[in-house]
């Protein structure tokens, strides 16, 4: 029985967990509009062949890395995760792709150690569920604090539809047929389903991009195919006091 699935020490099992199926599973899920939103979010943010200072939160195992180091190539990559066995193919795939110029950090987000007005730019894809409300507040103080004045953001979240024929079939999609898929091919259905009740939970990225509004960051919100994903991007402000 699970007491708090917000609990980050369950998340990072979680993870752990799904570590070895995710990427061949994070595009059956999506019918590969996982690929197609990655580099959609991303446009919300400027194009750049400056050699910018990029942060990839919750990185999982870098599948937000190619497009990133397309639209921005001679950005200094760093991403953050704080799930080991995620991490293990984010290194193999950072040796194999990235001729290991990505900086891997293994911590928790909301233990933040990172610098202040650092980066030029904050993404993060697909990891704004695993949060509860006060999560989120913390979240929305750590990219505030981490990026340079004038700092541009993007997040985007798997979402709940707002149309209730679309709502049915996404939900039997991810809720029925992916755990059923997660048994046959890899092994993990329990793990699958969890990521159905935590968007079940999350609905859309409405509340965060509030938390992110109040945190004094200017905030924009969108959705994705019909709301089956949304999320918000925007700028730290260059002074919020005056
Ligand atoms: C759904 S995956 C998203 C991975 C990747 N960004 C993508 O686009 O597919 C969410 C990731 O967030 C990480 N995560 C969750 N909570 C975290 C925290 N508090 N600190 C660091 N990483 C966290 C998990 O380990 C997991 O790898």
């Amino acid at each position: 029985m699970i007491d708090n699935i917000y609990n980050p020490e369950y998340v990072k099992t979680l993870f752990d967990k799904m570590s070895q199926s995710y990427e061949r599973m994070n595009y059956i899920t999506s019918f590969g509009f996982s690929i197609r939103w990655r580099k959609q979010f991303l446009k919300n943010i400027e194009k750049s062949s400056e050699k910018i200072k990029i942060i990839d939160l919750l990185s999982g195992m870098g599948e937000t890395w190619g497009p990133t180091m397309k639209r921005f190539p001679n950005a200094e990559l760093t991403a953050l995760d704080f799930s080991e066995g995620m991490l293990n193919y984010a290194t193999k795939k950072n040796t194999k792709y990235f001729k290991s110029n990505i900086h891997i950090l293994h911590q928790d987000i909301l233990k933040n150690q990172l610098p202040k007005n650092h980066f030029d730019i904050v993404i993060c894809s697909f990891g704004l569920k695993t949060f509860n409300e006060e999560q989120l507040i913390i979240l929305a103080n750590v990219v505030e604090q981490i990026l340079k004045p004038g700092g541009q953001f993007s997040f985007i979240e798997v979402s709940k539809p707002k149309n209730k024929l679309l709502q049915k079939l996404y939900g039997l999609y991810l809720g029925k047929i992916i755990p059923i898929l997660g048994r046959i091919l890899l092994g993990n259905p329990e793990e699958y389903k969890m990521l159905w009740k935590y968007t079940l939970q999350f609905e859309n990225s409405n509340k965060a991009f509030e938390i992110f509004k109040s945190s004094g960051l200017k905030t924009t919100y969108q959705i994705y195919f019909f709301g089956c994903a949304s999320g918000f991007n925007g700028r730290k402000q260059i002074s919020i006091n005056h």
